[in-house]
C-alpha cells in the first residue's frame, strides 16, 4: 500500500508541475480530492478492506497526501492570484511624474480681433452695427450706388455673378442702401463684412476679403465731420500722434470722394518697411454721400447730407501682425492662427 501511495504522490507532483493557469489548478483539485470522483477520495474508500493496522498506517499516509494536495494547489492558486494583481498594477500604472497634457484653448481669428477693435471704437462714438446680405441684386450692387450701367465694376471680369442680376457683393457699400432703407436719419452705422472680387490671388489679393463700411447721415453734415471722425478713429486705433491726409478720388456713390491715408503706426511717418518708406499707409475710400444715392432711398438731399467710408481689413491686419501673405489668413492652418490672441 505504501508503495502505491508513494506512486500516487509522484503522479500528483508531476501533474502539478504542468499546471499553468488558475482553472487548470481547480480541475486538478477536483481530479484528486473532489468529493465524488477524486482519486484520493476513491482510495480512502478501499481502506475498509485492510486489516486494522494496515488501515491506520495507510489512512495516515493518505491523509498526509491529501493535505499535500490541498496545500500545493492552494499555494499554486495564491501564486496565480498574485501574478494577476501584479499584472493589473503594471497595466494600470499611472506615472505621476509625467508633465500634464496641455488643454488647447481656441483663438479668435486675427481678422475678427481687428474687426472687434474697430467696432468697439465706432460703437463708443454712437454707431450701430449693421448687417447686409453677401448676395445682392443689381439694385443694391450698382443702381442704388449710382454706378452707371457701363461701369467696369459691373463686368463679369470684376464681379462674381450668380445669375443675370444676382452677384456676390464686391464692397460693403451695398449695406449703406439697406441701412438707409431700414433707418431714418439721423443715422450712424458701421457694417463689417465679407466682399468678393474676381482678383487673382497673390500675397496682397484674395478673391474674398473683409471691409468695414461707415455711414452717417444727418442735417448739415460736411466734409469736416468726415475728417474729424476719421481722425478720432485713427487716433484711438493707432495712437494719439496719428495724422491723416485725404487724396481726391472717384467713387460713383460719393461726391466729392477721397482716399484716406494715415501716418504709419510703426515709424510715425518717418518711413520704414511697414509703410515702404513713405511714412503713410492707405486706409480706404471715403466721401460725401452722393445726392442720387440719398434720393434713391427717399432721403431729401436738400435737407440731409452724409459721409461714408470703407476700410479694408486684410492688408491692415497683415501690416499690424507682420503677415507677409494675406492668403495665410484663409488657409485655416492652426499653426498660423494660434499665434494671435
Ligand atoms: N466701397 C469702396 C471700395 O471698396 C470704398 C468706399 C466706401 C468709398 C465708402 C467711398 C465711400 O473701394
Amino acid at each position: 500500500m505504501s508503495e502505491r501511495i508513494k506512486q500516487l504522490r509522484d503522479d500528483f507532483d508531476r501533474e502539478l508541475g504542468s499546471v499553468t493557469a488558475d482553472l487548470e489548478a481547480t480541475a486538478l483539485r477536483d481530479r484528486w480530492i473532489g468529493r465524488k470522483s477524486g482519486l484520493l477520495t476513491a482510495e480512502m474508500k478501499t481502506l475498509g478492506k485492510l486489516s486494522p493496522d494496515e488501515r491506520r498506517e495507510a489512512g495516515q499516509r493518505l491523509n498526509e497526501l491529501k493535505d499535500h494536495v490541498e496545500s500545493e494547489i492552494a499555494l499554486l492558486q495564491d501564486g496565480f492570484a498574485g501574478r494577476r494583481d501584479a499584472e493589473q498594477l503594471v497595466r494600470e500604472r499611472i506615472d505621476i511624474t509625467l508633465p500634464g497634457r496641455r488643454i488647447d484653448s481656441g483663438h479668435l481669428h486675427p481678422i475678427t480681433l481687428l474687426r472687434q477693435k474697430i467696432e468697439d471704437i465706432f460703437v463708443s462714438m454712437g454707431y450701430h452695427i449693421e448687417d447686409g446680405p453677401e448676395i445682392e441684386t443689381d439694385f443694391y450692387n450698382f443702381d442704388a450706388l449710382n454706378i452707371p450701367s457701363a461701369h467696369p465694376a459691373r463686368s463679369p471680369q470684376d464681379t462674381f455673378y450668380l445669375g443675370d442680376h444676382l452677384a456676390l457683393r464686391s464692397q460693403t457699400s451695398t449695406v449703406q442702401i439697406h441701412a438707409m432703407q431700414r433707418r431714418q436719419p439721423p443715422l450712424r452705422v458701421i457694417a463689417p463684412g465679407r466682399v468678393f472680387r474676381r482678383d487673382t490671388p497673390d500675397a496682397t489679393h484674395n478673391p474674398m476679403f473683409f471691409q468695414v463700411e461707415g455711414l452717417l447721415v444727418d442735417r448739415g453734415i460736411t466734409l469736416g465731420d468726415l475728417k474729424g471722425t476719421i481722425e478720432e478713429f485713427v487716433r484711438r486705433m493707432f495712437g494719439p500722434e496719428t495724422m491723416i491726409r485725404f487724396r481726391p478720388s472717384y467713387f460713383p456713390f460719393v461726391e466729392p470722394g477721397a482716399e484716406i491715408d494715415y501716418t504709419c503706426f510703426k515709424c510715425g511717418g518717418s518711413g520704414c518697411r511697414v509703410c515702404k518708406g513713405s511714412g503713410w499707409i492707405e486706409m480706404g475710400g471715403s466721401g460725401m454721400v452722393h445726392p442720387n444715392v440719398l434720393k434713391t432711398v427717399g432721403i431729401d438731399p436738400e435737407q440731409y447730407s452724409g459721409f461714408a467710408f470703407g476700410l479694408g481689413l486684410d492688408r491692415l491686419c497683415a501690416l499690424m501682425y507682420g503677415i507677409d501673405d494675406i492668403r495665410l489668413l484663409y488657409e485655416n492652418d492652426v499653426r498660423f492662427l494660434e499665434q494671435f490672441s
